[in-house]
């Protein structure tokens, strides 16, 4: 048998091998056996030196054809197991970390979601819980028990949707109020954050969706010092040491003396500027001290508890944090605005 014959033969030794081999462990083996330093295709290229010129260019050149088919048909059939092996253990459940893939997109936090956990991790820090509420209420808990009877001028300031008779879509979350105080016994420190709904007509500084979050303090003594003081603690905390408050008198038929709350523009740290409308001033809450009459609305004996309660707008945060010019675009999900606010 000629060289060329024999590495003919080789080959299809070779592709016989490979055939039966299922374990890719063994493919190592046969590379070592046919194409290794002692392998077979060596050997006979180890005759070579006993040709002539010519041959030996010929005999060489098939010699190397072969030694490319064989490294083919192990690199193919090494790749096809691998390929079942993955396929089984994909079957079973056991994720494949060998897979290269495109990183899918992530998703952002939408602005008011990262404004309402950093408020609520303030409160936190200063010892406040968090609750939820129902945002379809009881009527009873939305005005009444809130010192707003039926006739009461103030709930036409409220716009309401209401669902059935008695319930309503929450106006605000001050009915939180009363359904903590008749759930708990204080001393209370609690914040509720929600949605809030009203028939207000939409434009770019109304919706008839939105959010606050409402806190209240109940417990023996506490005075309105207590309310500044925990006000200010958290427009500092929220919007930087520099900040400061002002209160202004203001009218809630649940709180008394009540007040309207404004921290000093975080844009222009108080020195005017557009968003501020040149005031230095941004409005952000109602607040006062719990009105009696809420207390006895809902047990509580107002000669031995007092507190206070506030609430915030959100929309209305975040829109001066970030700068975000229209209401409307909270509720869009618009990708190119939402992107922006990785928490
Ligand atoms: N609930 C009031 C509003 O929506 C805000 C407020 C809450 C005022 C608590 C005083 C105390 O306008």
């Amino acid at each position: 048998m000629g060289l060329k014959e024999e590495l003919y033969e080789i080959l299809e030794e070779a592709k016989k091998e490979v055939k039966k081999i299922k374990d890719k462990k063994l493919f190592d083996e046969l590379r070592v056996k046919f194409l290794g330093k002692k392998g077979e295709l060596r050997n006979i290229l180890g005759k070579l030196g006993a040709l002539g010129v010519e041959e030996k260019k010929e005999i060489g050149q098939a010699a190397n054809e072969v030694k490319d088919k064989i490294q083919e048909l192990i690199d193919e059939a090494a790749e096809k197991i691998e390929k079942q092996e993955r396929a089984a253990r994909l079957k079973k459940g056991v994720p494949d970390i060998s897979v290269s893939r495109t990183i899918p997109p992530i998703g952002y936090y939408h602005p008011l979601t990262v404004i309402r956990d950093k408020m609520i991790g303030v409160f936190k820090n200063m010892g406040f819980s968090v609750e939820e509420g129902p945002e379809l209420e009881e009527e009873y808990y939305n005005f009444d028990a809130l010192n707003m009877p039926w006739y009461h001028p103030a709930r036409d300031s409220h716009d309401s949707f209401y669902i059935t008779k008695g319930k309503l879509m929450r106006t605000h979350t001050s009915p939180m109020q009363a359904r903590i105080m008749q759930k708990r016994k204080p001393p209370l420190a609690v914040v509720v954050p929600g949605r809030c709904f009203r028939r207000d007509a939409v434009d770019a500084t109304h919706s008839h969706t939105f959010h606050q979050m409402e806190g209240l303090v109940v417990d023996k003594n506490i005075t309105f010092a207590d309310l500044k003081g925990t006000l200010l603690t958290w427009a500092k905390m929220m919007f930087g040491p520099q900040t400061s408050i002002r209160m202004r008198p203001d009218y809630f038929p649940f709180t008394e003396p009540s007040a309207e709350l404004a921290v000093t523009c975080p844009i222009c740290a108080g020195k005017k500027c557009s968003v501020c409308k040149h005031t230095g001033w941004i409005e952000i809450a109602g607040c006062g001290l719990v009105d009696p009459e809420v207390f006895k609305n809902i047990g509580y004996d107002p000669e031995q508890v007092s507190g206070f309660a506030f609430g915030m707008g959100l929309e209305r945060i975040a829109m001066v944090v970030y700068g975000i010019r229209d209401i409307r675009y909270f509720y869009e999900n618009d990708m190119r605005l939402i992107e922006q606010f990785v928490k």
